[in-house]
């Protein structure tokens, strides 16, 4: 029983490490990203949209790689308690980079991903005439290990964004019946997993 216990955490351990060698950053295989991910951590050169009630705080719920190669977002956000879900429809313009209309013009850029645990998007939002830019790292569960969040410090600093641009969602998922924080808050609760129950 103990060695199988051990075996069980191993083995969930060892699923969680970085591998550098799964790392893709050219030549997407989209249909790979489809399925379910979770807000793990955005940055931004402007914290306003990213902060509790930015505009551009969104939470993502999954990812659908469509036949006409657009990729469709499904995500959800924060008004006032309640969880409102988005849909966003972003069409491809070449590997890996998509555009879509939501809060001003947005390019969309896959950085990089491991299709297994994690991927992070690069957006460049233009709304009149300012230019505000967003990372996002999402991951295929609730929470990354520190190598994945060391990483997309890494590539945040690329990007000529500091620490201080990061923000962590992981566990702001107001909602989320996969929430760590444990808070109970009823209204958020029911609003935000029924409809993620509804989701398949
Ligand atoms: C940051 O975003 C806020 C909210 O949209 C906006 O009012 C402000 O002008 C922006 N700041 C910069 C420097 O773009
Ligand atoms: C691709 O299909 C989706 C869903 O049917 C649609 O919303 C989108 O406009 C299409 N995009 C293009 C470029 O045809
Ligand atoms: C964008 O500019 C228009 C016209 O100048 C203004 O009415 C509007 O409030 C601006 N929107 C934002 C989000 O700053």
């Amino acid at each position: 029983m103990a060695l199988f216990l051990l075996g069980l955490v191993l083995t969930i351990a060892s699923a969680q490490v970085f591998n550098p060698k799964e790392v893709v950053r050219k030549n997407y295989n989209m249909a790979r990203v489809s399925g379910v991910w979770f807000s793990i951590s955005m940055a931004s050169d402007n914290l306003t949209r990213i902060e509790e009630n930015g505009d551009l705080r969104v939470f993502v719920r999954s990812i659908e790689h469509l036949k006409n190669s657009s990729l469709k977002f499904n995500f959800h956000f924060m008004v006032q308690g309640e969880c409102v879900d988005v849909i966003m429809v972003c069409e491809k313009r070449k590997d890996g980079e998509y555009s879509v209309t939501y809060e001003g013009e947005n390019k969309v850029l896959v950085s990089e991903t491991d299709y297994r645990l994690y991927i992070t998007f690069y957006m460049q939002n233009i709304r009149n005439n300012t230019q505000t830019r967003v990372l996002a790292l999402y991951g295929r569960i609730p929470q990354l290990t520190s190598p994945f969040l060391e990483r997309f410090r890494k590539i945040c600093k690329r990007y000529g964004m500091s620490p201080e641009n990061i923000i962590y969602l992981a566990d702001q998922e107001t909602g989320s019946p996969f929430s760590s924080s444990g808070k109970q808050d009823p209204k958020g609760t029911s609003a935000c997993s029924d409809s993620f129950l509804g989701d398949d």
